[in-house]
């Protein structure tokens, strides 16, 4: 891991690093983040895998402002005044994923909406400008810790689990940003953060604030208590050791189990970050008329196996309400 200043150079390299599915911690206004290209499955699951996450919790795709987004969410007039008011800066809006959008279904932890905000700390700008496409970026630390400020912070949470570190010197606002859901019919408040409840009411009128807002404190702890998870339509079956005819298999390595009506195999290599990558497109293929059933595979249970083992159980218990933690 190496620590740069934000200069031409370090800018052109991390871009690099970006479009070639790595990862950058890079310094915003709020806090710092862990960056990876927002289009790229596998470079969304090795974010997961640095942040030792035990869930996939939807990311933020970071834009460089409304006309970047419009290629990404479905825009409406609401954010449309939000993002006069408050873009660049510390508002995340929750908007519908846009036909044909790229943004990995990964970061968005299969949801049908995408969560998106334009930073504006310039160097933040520079690698978005730079790299050419979205970054998808969680706060720079383990999971668990507490959000960095300084890059400092970030060396010292993730060490080795990322390449680079941008160093653009303290967060001024230090604190994340906003989340407010724009994609129903009331625009509701689901992470309190950089940007206040009065300012945005000041602009849109009064917001709903979601039932289950934690405190500031446990919103940064468990910032994905909130969101509900996609879950297939048919029942899911675990552990599975052998498949009947009207079951669709969702395999993992070498030796896919045998009979199944169509199968589909997250890493015939037995990659964890492969299977990461796959798991929410291969759900979704398996996921449809003719198919009664989906049985799974056995995941070993280390690594990004625990993000998908909870993914996992979530879609089998069927209430994702039910098995939210
Ligand atoms: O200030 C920030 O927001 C920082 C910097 C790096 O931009 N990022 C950050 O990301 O705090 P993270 O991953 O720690 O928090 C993202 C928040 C979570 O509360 C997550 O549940 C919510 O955004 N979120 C993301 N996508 C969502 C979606 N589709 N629906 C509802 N909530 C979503
Ligand atoms: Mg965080």
């Amino acid at each position: 891991m190496i620590i740069v200043l934000p200069d031409a150079a370090s800018i052109t390299r991390a871009a690099q690093l970006l479009q070639d599915g790595s990862l950058v911690a890079f310094p915003t206004e709020t806090v710092y983040g862990l960056g990876g290209d927002a289009t790229n499955e596998r470079a969304v699951a090795a974010i997961f895998e640095a942040k030792g996450r035990p869930q996939f919790n939807p990311l933020i795709s970071h834009v460089l402002g409304a006309d970047d987004a419009k290629r990404f969410v479905e825009w409406n007039k609401t954010a449309d005044r939000l993002a006069a008011r408050f873009w660049p800066g510390p508002l995340t809006f929750v908007l519908p994923r846009a036909k044909g959008s790229p943004i990995a279904l990964l970061a968005t932890a299969g949801l049908d909406t995408v969560a998106i905000r334009a930073p504006s700390h310039p160097v933040a700008q520079a690698l978005i400008r730079a790299a050419g496409r979205p970054i998808a970026a969680p706060s720079a630390n383990r999971s668990g810790a507490v959000s960095p400020t300084t890059a400092e912070h970030v060396a010292e949470s993730l060490g080795a689990r990322v390449p680079l570190i941008i160093d653009g010197g303290p967060c001024l606002v230090g604190v994340e940003s906003t989340v407010i859901d724009l994609s129903g019919n009331r625009a509701t408040l689901l992470r309190p953060g950089g940007a206040t409840r009065e300012a945005i009411e000041a602009v849109i009128g009064p917001i709903a604030v979601s039932d289950a807002l934690p405190s500031g404190d446990s919103a940064r702890k468990s910032p994905g208590q909130l969101e509900s998870h996609y879950a297939p339509a048919r029942p899911v079956r675990l552990e599975a050791t052998s498949v009947g005819a009207d079951e669709g298999l969702l395999a993992f390595g070498p030796a896919p189990l045998p009979g199944a009506m169509l199968t589909s195999n997250l890493s015939p290599t037995g990659d964890l970050a492969e299977a990461a990558a796959n798991l929410f497109a291969q759900m979704r293929a398996l996921d449809r008329p003719g198919i009664g059933r989906i049985a799974v595979m056995p995941i070993p249970q280390t690594g990004l196996g625990l993000a998908i083992n909870d993914r996992l159980r979530r879609a089998a218990a069927g209430d994702p309400s039910r098995s939210q933690g």
